[in-house]
């Protein structure tokens, strides 16, 4: 691997003099205190994606998600104009919540003519209103129009939905996403409907497990058992460098290398992706959609030739990872508690034509299961530790920059919010 040059401020962190080059420290990861505000400052502050519009592909399709960190349930819904809307998913009744199947906390999704609650079957039209009341003449000058469900805002950005809890802030989702957002803009995101997912839950804070793939310094070690032995060894030897790391705002970005996919020397890889032409990196052929082969202009910033995939920190819980050889994937951290968090990952491919491009698919979901098993293990030994409070603070070096930006990033949202208070 080449060495990548720097900046001409002499590194990435010193061209953003505001996050300096201190010691950092990560007391907001293990304060209940600081969870609290950033319960309040960020998550019912902030858009939060909570999935796409393939999950609503008709009139009535609807899914909930549960968003511990606000206290919060919502239902999102196509409505009968098409339109994807949000509501909370409680009750005006007596507040139950509203969807759910067997479980109460679980998330659920399906179709539906009308919303219809379990408890005494008052039923709310999919724009929200209030349809239906049982035994209406029992109530006291019950007027349905001042019931219907309590809309969440909900915008769609490239056919991501995202839902905002502040109604007072009036920032489009658009113009919050910003500069990286719109470099993608075109991307034929909803070509790749192939979709794999896996959801964990781990027992760290949220931001320990966004920290855990905004740097890629750890990979050569960490993940050194991915590679063969050989290779592995080259690769401790060399380190990691990114082509490129930018920040915009609250949201960042890092431009990596892609010499895998497919490996400049077969030896580099293991057997089976040699046979299958697949791995970490993805099935290593470009599948054959519209718009993978002119990318929009925002991926690939450095215009590398050894370009491999950009990944996106949207703060505050949303990452994106787009591939050089042609998919994408997300990943979630929805908090629940200060040392606990569920994360989602999801892998997009385009639709396989043939069973061994299923197994490709197949073969780089496996995989990225095992890395990020791999990273996972790491954050509850790193959470217990950072628990005991012997070390209260820690050297981040420049491939880490996004990690420092993360954290000074939550910080000023906490400070914002109590200074307002
Ligand atoms: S709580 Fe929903 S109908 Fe009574
Ligand atoms: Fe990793």
């Amino acid at each position: 691997m080449a060495h990548f040059p720097k900046p001409a401020a002499g590194s990435w962190t010193q061209q953003y003099p505001e996050l300096g080059t201190d010691l950092v420290s990560f007391e907001d990861s293990i304060s209940p205190e600081h969870y609290e505000l950033e319960r309040k400052a960020i998550f019912e502050r902030t858009w939060l994606n909570v999935g796409r519009v393939e999950q609503l592909p008709k009139t009535g399709s609807y899914f909930t998600k549960e968003i511990h960190a606000a206290r919060r349930s919502v239902i999102i819904v196509r409505d009968a104009q098409g339109e994807v809307r949000a509501f909370h998913n409680i009750c005006r009744h007596r507040g139950n919540k509203l969807m759910w199947q067997e479980n109460p906390g679980e998330e659920t999704s399906g179709t539906v003519r009308q919303f219809a609650c379990k408890y005494h079957g008052w039923r709310y039209g999919l724009d929200g209103a209030c349809t239906f009341v049982q035994q209406e003449q029992e109530f006291f000058d019950l007027d349905k129009a001042n019931f219907g469900l309590l809309p969440v805002r909900c915008e769609v950005w490239e056919g991501f939905v995202f839902v905002n809890f502040d109604d007072a802030d009036p920032t489009p989702l658009r113009d919050y996403l910003g500069k990286f957002a719109a470099g993608l803009e075109g991307y034929p995101f909803g070509e790749l409907t192939q979709v794999h997912k896996y959801r964990a839950d781990v027992g760290s804070n949220w931001k320990l497990y966004v920290d855990a793939f905004a740097e890629f310094y750890h990979a050569p070690v960490l993940h050194s058992k991915q590679y063969v032995g050989d290779e592995s060894r080259k690769l401790m030897g060399y380190g990691y460098e990114g082509l490129h790391y930018e920040l915009a705002g609250p949201h960042s970005m890092q431009s990596a290398w892609g010499g895998m996919a497919p490996p400049k020397d077969l030896n580099m890889v293991k057997p089976i992706e040699r046979a299958l032409r697949s791995g970490n990196f993805g099935p290593w052929d470009r599948p054959d959609v519209p718009g993978l082969d002119q990318l929009p202009p925002g991926v690939n910033p450095s215009r590398h030739r050894a370009w491999g995939l950009d990944s996106y920190v949207f703060f505050p819980n949303f990452m994106m990872v787009v591939w050089a050889p042609g998919w994408y994937l997300t990943y979630h951290y929805w908090p629940t508690a200060y040392n606990r968090h569920t994360f989602e990952g999801t892998l997009y491919f385009a639709p396989p034509r043939n069973a061994t491009e299923r197994v490709r698919q197949e073969l780089a979901a496996v995989t990225f299961r095992e890395f990020a098993l791999q990273d996972s293990n790491t954050l509850e030994a790193t959470q217990t530790m950072l628990e005991s409070r012997v070390l209260d603070r820690f050297p981040i070096n420049d491939q880490e920059i996004l990690i420092r930006h993360l954290h000074k990033t939550a910080g000023d949202y906490v400070a914002a919010y109590t200074g307002k208070r």
